[in-house]
């Protein structure tokens, strides 16, 4: 299979999606020249093009992309080239207005933005398939190829009649039978009991609560169809092209797709990361975004799309103040890509972004914009030979699964403060200021290589899935838990007792009595810290080997935490310092050592090959003690026992 190295060629690509049928051709020269002055080696083209590709029905026009093509060819730049499948031309929806998508009120979404496409439609899929062959035919032999890239952040969903029939085809190749079906849906539950197939509709308008196992199938589904068309137009370019990888970009932690089951489809695993520079944790959300995609991707990854600045659909839109795009291109490297791309390479003077930044900004090549993204090019051409192709290990897993996400993210639940977003950031924020470099992993991989794993919360879990973490346990791992694990099934069935029993048995729990979820912002005081989010009403069974109990209180002296030999449980969300302490003596305890002692507040550090990246995500200087003589790979110079990184200041070691 090909793979992203095919394409990066031992360096880290630099570059961005270009779309250059907004310009005059006599830009083009100018991008170009502007392109190899700050190291780009990398355009993504044609993302959103299928009107100009294609502007009546089967006639085609292809010559400006030959052009251009053949231009940037010329100037050593590749070309990760885009199905224009995101944007149907609005002939398509005129002519065809099956092949738009209906939201769950029954509204269509009709064409003039992006994205009007239903999944589930023949025709849109018909005319899909048909321009990625053209576009396969024409440029699959083309040198500047590099990559393909299929459509554009996959997102939509369908509640239409067409989306009806491919649901109850689902559902039939799922249940195999009606029975099955109403079994698994609970519908004695409100009179639901389907006796037809043809009763059975996607997740439409209802006047009350929805059957919440519909719900979850019909996520399950909405990400299986845009599988589907992703797959059948990587069929069409692989058909052409099986030396030339694939790859669709990812949203970051994106509701919508089963990013695991989707990755296994991909020769390249590619994001879209846009943290907000305001955000006091946008560098966290940053890494933890990056490692799930790097471990998505099993080794290497590319970062698709950033931001060089403002994006223009936040409330308050502020730039990257200086070094700051600089910084976190390294965290990205640091975390393991072997691509820095961008949305986009020159900022559009016309429609709905031309408020989003780009990397040659309105201010053109002397903004400071420019000639920060010219200082990265330089630093990537230095860092590309050392660790382009390099690896991360890392000694911890953090558990998550779209599943279980759909699952537990309805209505009529008594946890909507504790949305498993809020409580996944807070425990890979606690690991991540711990130092500890972590991987994701799905609840059924093989987990035997982590000392430590780490589920922050998995309401659903599969027999499977329950199986495998007391594998993993009664091998020799060391497994945490947080609240709202175990307690539903792969139908959504709550577990008898609440939660899963052979997990309650692993951490020592007899009855779990009740839940007493905190209001926002509330918080239940434990010995030695406080909880926030939420507790439990938990009898233990006598076999914890430590308890820390809540203080004061319904729950005074009930267990808030369990530690049972190499099991842990937690049943509230302490405070951040409180996670961190607990997370980093659990760790400690199943021999995970952070990647640096006695790091300054606000230093990031991350091994990847034999580099040490070293990331200062503060504004003030800092001196980092680093043991031994090292040599920063960027200045060339040598470190001797410490460094020092000023305002959003990088060093990367050779060891
Ligand atoms: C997404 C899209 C891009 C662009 C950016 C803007 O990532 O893929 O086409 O719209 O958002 O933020």
């Amino acid at each position: 299979m090909p793979q992203l190295s095919d394409a990066t060629r031992g360096r880290v690509l630099l570059g961005g999606d270009y779309n250059p049928e907004q310009w005059p051709e006599e830009t083009w020269y100018d991008d170009v020249r502007l392109m190899k002055d700050a190291g780009v080696n990398s355009v993504t083209v044609g993302v959103f093009s299928w009107a100009r590709l294609e502007p009546r029905p089967g006639v085609h026009d292809f010559g400006w992309l030959d052009r251009l093509l053949d231009l940037v060819h010329g100037h050593g730049i590749g070309v990760v080239l885009a199905t224009p499948t995101a944007a149907p031309p609005p002939w398509l929806g005129r002519l065809h207005p099956d092949t738009l998508p209906v939201d769950e009120d029954g509204r269509t979404e009709w064409w003039g933005g992006r994205q009007h496409f239903s999944h589930s439609s023949a025709t849109y899929r018909r005319h899909a398939a048909a321009i990625t062959e053209a576009l396969a035919a024409r440029y699959g032999g083309h040198p500047a190829l590099t990559m393909w890239h299929i459509n554009n952040e996959y997102c939509t969903y369908d509640h239409g009649d067409e989306a009806a029939a491919r649901f109850r085809g689902w559902l039939r190749d799922r249940y195999g039978t009606l029975d099955a079906l109403n079994t698994a849906w609970g519908t004695a539950f409100w009179s639901q009991g389907y006796g037809d197939w043809e009763e059975i509709l996607p997740s439409r308008r209802a006047h009350y609560l929805k059957n919440p196992t519909q719900v979850l199938d019909f996520r399950r589904f909405t990400s299986d169809m845009l599988l589907e068309c992703y797959t059948a137009e990587r069929d069409i370019v692989r058909r052409h092209t099986p030396h030339i990888p694939v790859t669709t970009n990812f949203m970051p932690l994106w509701f919508g797709q089963d990013a695991w089951r989707w990755a296994g489809e991909e020769d390249v695993v590619s994001v879209d990361l846009y943290p907000d520079p305001r955000d006091p944790y946008g560098a966290q959300e940053g890494a933890l975004v990056q490692d799930l995609t790097r471990s998505q991707a099993r080794g290497p990854w590319m970062l698709m799309e950033q931001a060089t600045g403002a994006v223009g659909w936040r409330d308050v839109d502020q730039p990257k103040p200086r070094g700051l795009n600089r910084l976190w291109s390294l965290q990205a490297v640091a975390r393991g890509a072997d691509a820095v791309c961008y949305f986009q390479w020159r900022r559009s003077r016309q429609g709905a972004e031309k408020f989003h930044s780009a990397m040659l900004g309105h201010a053109g090549e002397h903004g400071r914009v420019f000639q920060e993204v010219k200082r990265l090019g330089a630093d990537l051409a230095t860092l590309g030979p050392r660790v382009s192709g390099t690896r991360i290990e890392a000694d911890v897993a953090v558990l998550h699964d779209w599943h279980s996400w759909w699952a537990g993210t309805q209505e009529a639940r008594p946890f909507a403060h504790a949305d498993l977003p809020v409580v996944l950031r807070a425990w890979h924020r606690a690991l991540w200021e711990a130092h500890l470099t972590t991987d994701f992993a799905h609840p059924t991989h093989d987990l035997s290589r982590y000392r430590l794993v780490a589920v922050p919360q998995l309401y659903l879990l599969t027999d499977a899935a329950v199986d495998n973490l007391l594998a993993y346990v009664h091998g020799g791992g060391t497994l945490v838990c947080g609240f709202l694990t175990g307690i539903a099934d792969e139908d959504d069935r709550v577990r008898p007792g609440g939660m899963d029993a052979r997990l309650r048995g692993l951490f020592g729990i007899r009855t779990l009595h009740e839940w007493w979820p905190l209001p926002a912002g509330g918080t239940v005081p434990c010995d030695g810290f406080r909880g926030t989010l939420w507790s439990e009403e938990l009898e233990a069974d006598g076999t914890a080997d430590e308890t820390v109990p809540y203080r004061g209180g319904e729950l005074d002296g009930l267990p808030a935490v369990l530690g049972k030999g190499r099991a842990w449980y937690l049943s509230t969300l302490p405070e951040p310092e409180a996670l961190r302490t607990l997370l980093t003596r659990i760790a400690e305890g199943a021999g995970v050592r952070p990647v640096l002692d006695g790091l300054p507040d606000g230093v990031e550090a991350v091994r990847r090959g034999d580099a040490l990246f070293l990331l200062n995500h503060g504004r003030d200087e800092v001196t980092v003690d680093v043991p031994g003589t090292h040599r920063d790979l960027l200045t060339g110079e040598v470190a001797d026992g410490s460094v020092v990184l000023g305002r959003y200041g990088v060093a990367v070691l050779s060891s």
